[in-house]
C-alpha cells in the first residue's frame, strides 16, 4: 500500500518538479528581518484579490449584464438569492479594503526604499496593478447600474471626450454609442470580468516572479547606502547570515490576513452591500450621484477647483503623477532606503495622505455634495415668495422640487455647487434663463428634457423675480435704441456673455 502511494507521487513529482517549485517559493531563504509586521500588505492585497475572483465568480453567475435587467439581477440578488447579499457585501468590502491595503503595501514599500536596485521591475509591475486595481473598483462600481454608476459613466465619458485628438474615439469605443445603455455596460462588463482580472493576474504573477528573483528586500538600516557595484553582494551575505525559508516567517502574514478576512466579513454583516441606489433613469437629473470611496477625493477636487481648471485635474496632474510614480526607481536607484534619513520621502507621503484623506472628507461632509436632501426639504424662506404672482408660485415649486437648491443656495441656504441665485434676475435675462435651464453647462446638468415648456416657463418667471426691491431686474437689449458705440449696461440676448460655457 505505502509503496504504491509512494510510486503515485514520485510519478507525479517527476512530471511536475513539486519539491523544486517548494523550494524556489515557499521554501527560498529571505532576510529573517522581513518576518515583520510591516511586511504583510502584500499578502493582504493578494487575499483580497482570491476574495474578488472567487466571490465576483458567483455573482456573475447571477448578474445580467444589461441595462434593463442589471439594476433588477443586483436586488435579486440581495433579497432572493441565499446569501446573495453576503457575496455582494464581501465582493464590495473586499475591493474597498484591497485599494486601501495596496496604497499601505505602496506606501511601505515606497518608505523602506524597496524600489530602489535591483528592484525596479518590482516596483513598475506594482504600479500597473495599483492602475489594474483602480480601473477594476471603477468599472465595478459601474456594474451596479444605478444612478451613481450612471453618472460616474458620464462624467467619465465626458472627461475621456476632451482628450485631444483621440477623445471621441475612445469615448465611443468605451460606451459602444452615444448613448449610456447596454452596450456601454457590456463593455464595462467585458472590462470588469474578463480584461482587468486576467490583466491583473498576468501582473500578479510577474509581480511575484520578481518578488522571488529579486528576493525581499531586507529592513533597512539608517546610513548602509544602496550601490549598484555591491548590493547584489550585500544582499547575498544577508541571506547566507540570517536567511530563513519564507514559509517560517508568514505567521504575521497568516494572522494580518486573518484580521483582514474578519474586517471583510464585519462590514458584510453589519454594514452590508453598497445599494444598488436609485435606479439610473437618464431623464432623471441626480444631483447628489457620488462614486465609491476610491474615487470620492476626485470627486471633492473636480467639484472644489476653479471652474475651468479640470484640464489640470484630469489630464496634467494624473500624466505627471502617474510619469513620477514609473520613474522613481530610476529618479532615485541608489542611495540611503531607511525613511528616517529621507525627509523628501516622508514628506511626500504626508503631504499625499492629508490631501486624500482632507478631500475625501470633504466630499463627504462639503455643502455641495453629496448629502444634500436637506436643501430641498427645507422651504425657501417666506420673503423670497412674498408678493409673487401665481406663476411665479409655481415655479419656486418646480426650483424646489427639480433639487435645484442642492447646487444653487437662496439667501446663503443651499448647496454651493453653482452660484447664489438670491439675485440671479439682476444678472440674467428672461432667454438667458431659459438657455441656462434647459441646456445647463459649466457643471450644471442640462433640464430640457425633465421639466414641460409650462414648468420651465414658470421656473423661469420665479427666477426672473429674484431681485431686490431697488434694483430692477435684467432686461433685453433688443428695441432699445442706442448709439452705437454707448455701452448697454445689459447684457445682449443669447446670453453669450454670462452663461455660455462652451
Ligand atoms: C449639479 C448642480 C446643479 C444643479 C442641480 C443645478 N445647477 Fe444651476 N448651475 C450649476 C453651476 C455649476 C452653474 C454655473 C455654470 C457656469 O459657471 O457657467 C449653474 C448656473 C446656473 C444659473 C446661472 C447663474 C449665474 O449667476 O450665472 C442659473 C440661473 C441656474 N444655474 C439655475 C438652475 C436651476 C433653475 C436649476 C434647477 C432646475 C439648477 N440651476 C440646477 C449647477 C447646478
Amino acid at each position: 500500500m505505502m509503496t504504491t502511494l509512494k510510486n503515485i507521487a514520485l510519478w507525479f513529482e517527476r512530471r511536475l518538479h513539486l519539491v523544486k517549485l517548494y523550494e524556489q517559493t515557499a521554501g527560498h531563504p529571505v532576510p529573517k528581518s522581513t518576518g515583520s509586521w510591516f511586511y504583510t500588505f502584500g499578502s493582504m492585497t493578494l487575499t483580497c484579490f482570491v476574495i474578488q475572483i472567487v466571490t465576483g465568480i458567483f455573482l456573475a453567475m447571477a448578474y445580467v449584464p444589461s441595462a434593463a435587467e442589471a439594476y433588477h439581477s443586483l436586488e435579486l440578488l440581495n433579497y432572493a438569492q441565499p446569501l446573495g447579499w453576503v457575496m455582494r457585501g464581501m465582493h464590495y468590502w473586499g475591493s474597498t479594503m484591497m485599494v486601501i491595503v495596496m496604497m499601505c503595501h505602496m506606501t511601505q514599500v515606497f518608505l523602506w526604499g524597496a524600489y530602489k536596485y535591483p528592484r525596479e521591475l518590482t516596483w513598475l509591475s506594482g504600479c500597473v496593478l495599483l492602475v489594474l486595481t483602480l480601473g477594476l473598483a471603477f468599472s465595478g462600481q459601474v456594474m451596479r447600474f444605478d444612478a451613481d454608476a450612471y453618472w460616474g459613466v458620464g462624467i467619465g465619458a465626458a472627461v475621456g471626450g476632451r482628450i485631444p485628438v483621440v477623445g471621441d474615439a475612445v469615448v465611443h469605443l468605451l460606451l459602444g454609442g452615444p448613448i449610456i445603455g447596454t452596450d456601454a455596460l457590456s463593455r464595462f462588463f467585458s472590462l470588469h470580468v474578463f480584461i482587468l482580472p486576467g490583466s491583473l493576474l498576468a501582473f500578479v504573477s510577474i509581480h511575484l516572479r520578481l518578488v522571488l528573483g529579486k528576493g525581499i528586500n531586507e529592513q533597512p538600516k539608517p546610513g548602509v547606502l544602496v550601490k549598484r557595484e555591491t548590493y547584489d553582494q550585500y544582499y547575498h551575505g544577508i541571506i547566507k547570515r540570517e536567511g530563513v525559508p519564507f514559509a517560517a516567517i508568514i505567521n504575521k502574514d497568516v494572522v494580518a490576513n486573518g484580521i483582514l478576512l474578519l474586517v471583510i466579513v464585519a462590514l458584510t454583516l453589519f454594514v452590508g452591500p453598497k445599494g444598488p441606489g436609485i435606479p439610473a433613469n437618464p431623464p432623471l437629473v441626480i444631483p447628489e450621484a457620488k462614486p465609491d470611496y476610491p474615487f470620492l477625493w476626485l470627486f471633492a477636487a473636480a467639484a472644489l477647483l476653479p471652474n475651468g481648471s479640470e484640464i489640470w485635474l484630469f489630464f496634467v496632474f494624473p500624466a505627471i503623477a502617474a510619469l513620477a510614480l514609473f520613474a522613481l526607481p530610476f529618479l532615485s536607484n541608489e542611495g540611503e532606503k531607511h525613511w528616517r534619513r529621507r525627509p523628501v520621502s516622508i514628506a511626500i507621503v504626508v503631504l499625499t495622505y492629508l490631501g486624500v484623506g482632507l478631500l475625501t472628507y470633504e466630499a463627504i461632509v462639503g455643502p455641495w455634495s453629496p448629502h444634500m436632501d436637506a436643501w430641498s426639504g427645507l422651504p425657501i424662506k417666506a420673503e423670497y415668495i412674498k408678493g409673487r404672482t401665481p406663476v411665479e408660485l409655481q415655479g419656486a415649486l418646480v426650483f424646489q422640487n427639480m433639487q435645484c437648491r442642492n447646487c444653487h443656495a437662496i439667501a446663503g441656504e443651499g448647496g454651493h455647487r453653482g452660484p447664489d441665485l438670491t439675485a440671479v434676475a439682476t444678472r440674467m435675462t428672461n432667454p438667458q434663463l431659459v438657455r441656462q435651464v434647459i441646456q445647463g453647462g459649466g457643471n450644471m446638468p442640462a433640464y430640457a428634457r425633465n421639466l414641460s415648456p409650462e414648468e420651465t416657463r414658470a421656473l423661469v418667471a420665479y427666477l426672473c423675480s429674484l431681485h431686490p426691491p431697488n434694483v430692477p431686474p435684467a432686461r433685453e437689449a433688443v428695441g432699445v435704441l442706442k448709439p452705437i458705440g454707448e455701452s448697454s449696461p445689459t447684457p445682449t440676448p443669447g446670453g453669450n456673455s454670462v452663461t455660455s460655457n462652451q
